[in-house]
């Protein structure tokens, strides 16, 4: 009998399920049903919050607020479904400002026959950049610098909170290109140059963006980009062609997107440039076949800013915005960041009228993103109840600050310079990254390209304020030295920098984002370089400080400096940071998340084919990066010992345990960041003479040592075949914990 009861009830629960789920896509059908063509273009439309405001498209009239006649035609007239940002990055927003914004719209759209609500997107880059006391965390090749996925997830999740916490449902984050070409200048917004760490930066980023994807209101929807292929422009310049076999954008662009679509990315914005001679807003094998039919990807396809229009005067492979529009969609996208006008809507419309877009195409771009906003709570408006207490906390400042402690790499500590332990020695700071949060946060802070001083976050404070408030200011002599690329006053720097025991020279870069090449090359701006040369000549101990975009070449100063601390862009908390390890309340634990170049063209990656080892002198030495990818210096000491494998055959189905010992032999305890390398011998493609294939971040104390296990299995040795299949040939491959490798055999 109770077999029969709980197989009733297991039954009854199954139907209210399907039921359920089927309602929510009845709900959505029924809808559509009952939407015109001008209603669903309308949804299929994202217009910047600069066309709804009072003041001028990209300079808002400060502090932004809604203009009713202009809301008015979007919402009423236009039936617009999502809005973005502020008026082409004009500048940040209080919340109390954005809670009158969305109530603003809101009302609108209830005036509205269908009362379906919009959708507004921002680019919480590195946290919620355009909400005013907002946290910022390290920008995304700081994060992987931690090499701490957990750490990384809690940033992502405090992102999300403020996002939600500022009325906003939609992050247009993380970004997944692979950072493999540092000339480009959104090197900072990426993970770095590895697969698999990006992949675990992926997992953290998307997870702690969208939760359980489940409806919350803590969680945003991210949003995956820039797909694909962006962040490899053969010139290094943004969004100029991009030259890519559909074997190494599968080897290396697509492995991030594909576990974001595993873990539920619930929308994706598309690469703006081309691949091949296609761009990538009219290519249906991408963004259709590759998207849709082979990846799975359900979600909604955004395209970047005025992408379908570029098809017409950047790339000329449409000769009207009307054939912009047929192609655009017809590939594959959902909704158009057109972002300043309706002639996307209007021509839209023509399209669907005419015949030439059928509805089922429309329908089903209509539907996905009724379903993201559903999915996302916005038609039972369900989290405008929900206090955010935490928005802004010293809990939250917190957070970043662990990530900026954990991002930051020593690079060079000749002489155990590092740390400042001596609190009678005096110090001098120049240099122009000493002086200010933009410096430290990069672009995508408060305004789109992070310049502007008068939205900085307050008593936030700068890396020579950070040292005074360690060191206690009388210790500290400071002067600037020099601007990003002008000398101020070297021999200002040179009198003041004689008196005091130690130098720190805070060098930095313009923060910047998409410009199409800021730069012609990544030498240092040379008033920095004759900065440090000036002062090296004093012959006392020089302690570098670096926040760069991306890796500045470094050559002609390394030999003159005792110690190099690299901090990225280690945001609003990166002051503190920087302060922390110079005088050892931090100790180190970052490590280089790509390849250090050691000259302007020597942009080799560590997983170098072994052609790229050889040397002008036909030696094995060709790869010599300024820094190793994977390398960061630590106050504490690491002894690696006793590498075993659990056996050293491989098959199908099985796993094979390799373990270490690593000792803390220093008095300081340390956090240390484990990696395995592996290396195939012999491949039917030529293979990369090192790939990582696992690593773990331990914390020792002193003295402590700890035996470290990873469990390796054939399908973690894999790469894309000539058929463009991922796949694990039979043969010998070595195992490599830092000095130790172990051969094994792969049938
Ligand atoms: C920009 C960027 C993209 C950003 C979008 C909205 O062009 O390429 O990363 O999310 O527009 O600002």
């Amino acid at each position: 009998m109770n077999r029969i009861k709980n197989t009733l009830f297991f039954a009854l629960i199954f139907c209210n399920l399907t039921v359920f789920a089927q309602k929510k896509q009845i709900d959505i059908a029924a809808l559509i049903g009952k939407m015109s063509i001008e209603e669903k273009a309308g949804e299929m439309t994202q217009l910047d919050l600069g066309l709804i405001a009072n003041g001028d498209v990209c300079n808002l009239t400060q502090p932004q607020s809604i203009n009713q006649a202009k809301l008015k035609k979007a919402i009423s007239q236009y039936h617009i479904g999502s809005f973005l940002n502020v008026g082409c990055g004009s500048g940040t927003i209080s919340r109390e400002n954005w809670q009158k914004i969305f109530a603003a719209i809101q009302s609108e759209t209830k005036n509205t026959k269908l009362q379906i609500p919009i959708i507004f997107g921002i680019d919480a880059i590195h946290g919620n950049n355009y909400t005013i006391g907002a946290t910022l965390f390290p920008q995304q090749i700081a994060q992987a610098a931690t090499w701490n996925p957990d750490l990384v997830k809690q940033g992502y999740e405090v992102t999300a909170y403020e996002a939600r916490a500022s009325g906003i449902p939609w992050n247009f984050s993380p970004v997944l290109d692979l950072g493999r070409q540092p000339l480009w200048s959104r090197f900072f917004e990426t993970f770095g140059e590895d697969v698999l760490l990006a992949n675990k930066m992926t997992v953290a980023a998307i997870s702690g963006l969208q939760g359980d994807n489940q409806y919350s209101p803590y969680h945003v929807a991210a949003c995956m980009k820039h797909f694909l292929g962006y962040s490899m422009p053969l010139s290094g310049k943004d969004r100029t062609p991009i030259w890519l076999s559909e074997r190494e954008m599968r080897e290396y662009y697509l492995p991030t997107f594909q576990t974001a679509i595993q873990q539920g990315a619930k929308t994706v914005m598309i690469n703006s440039a081309d691949i091949n001679g296609t761009p990538v807003h009219a290519n249906y094998d991408i963004l259709t076949t590759l998207l849709r039919n082979e990846l799975g990807f359900k979600g909604v396809a955004l395209t970047d800013w005025e992408d379908i229009y570029k098809l017409v005067d950047m790339h000329h492979v449409a000769a009207t915005k009307k054939e912009a529009v047929y192609m655009a969609i017809m590939a594959g996208i959902d909704m158009s960041m057109t972002p300043n006008d309706y002639q996307f809507t209007d021509l839209l419309i023509e399209l669907i009228k005419e015949g030439r877009i059928p509805m089922s195409r429309i329908d089903s771009s209509v539907s996905r993103i009724l379903t993201l906003k559903y999915e996302l709570g916005l038609f039972e408006n369900k989290d405008t109840q929900t206090k955010y207490p935490l928005f802004g906390s010293a809990e939250h400042a917190a957070k970043s600050l662990a990530v900026a402690n954990e991002c930051i790499t020593l690079l060079k500590n000749n002489k155990q310079t590092l740390p400042l332990k001596n609190k009678k020695e005096s110090v001098f700071v120049c240099g122009p990254g000493a002086y200010s949060l933009n410096y430290l946060n990069g672009a995508w802070t408060h305004t789109w390209q992070g310049v502007d001083t008068n939205f900085n976050t307050k008593n936030k404070l700068t890396t020579l304020a950070a040292i005074q408030k360690i060191a206690g200011a009388n210790r500290v002599a400071y002067a600037l030295g020099t601007s990003i690329d002008q000398i101020i006053n070297i021999d200002d720097c040179l009198a003041k920098a004689k008196n005091a025991d130690k130098i720190i020279i805070c060098l930095a870069e313009t923060p910047s984002t998409e410009i199409p090449g800021n730069i012609d090359n990544l030498y240092l701006p040379k008033a920095q370089e004759d900065l440090v040369i000036a002062l090296s000549k004093l012959n006392k101990p020089i302690i570098l400080v670096c926040t760069f975009n991306r890796p500045r070449i470094l050559k002609n100063i390394i030999p003159l400096v005792d110690a190099i601390v690299y901090a990225y862009l280690p945001g609003d908390e990166g002051g503190k940071a920087i302060a922390s390890v110079l005088f050892g309340e931090t100790n180190p634990s970052g490590k280089l998340p790509f390849s250090y170049p050691a000259d302007a063209n020597s942009l080799l990656h560590y997983d170098r084919k072994y052609a790229e080892n050889i040397n002008v002198d036909f030696s094995n030495k060709g790869y010599s990066p300024a820094f190793d990818f994977g390398f960061g210096m630590s106050y504490s000491n690491f002894n690696y010992s006793g590498m075993v494998v659990s056996k050293n055959t491989l098959n199908d189905n099985d796993s094979i345990q390799v373990s270490v010992v690593v000792k803390n032999t220093s008095e300081m305890k340390g956090k240390e960041v484990v990696q395995i390398y592996y290396a195939d011998l012999v491949a039917s493609i030529s293979p990369s003479v090192k790939k990582l294939l696992a690593f773990k971040k331990i914390d020792l104390a002193a003295g402590e040592q700890q035996t470290i296990t990873f469990q390796i299995h054939k399908n973690d040795l894999s790469f894309i075949n000539k058929q463009l299949k991922r796949v694990t040939e039979a043969g010998e491959f070595d195992l490599m914990i830092q000095n130790e490798t172990k051969r094994i055999y792969v049938n």
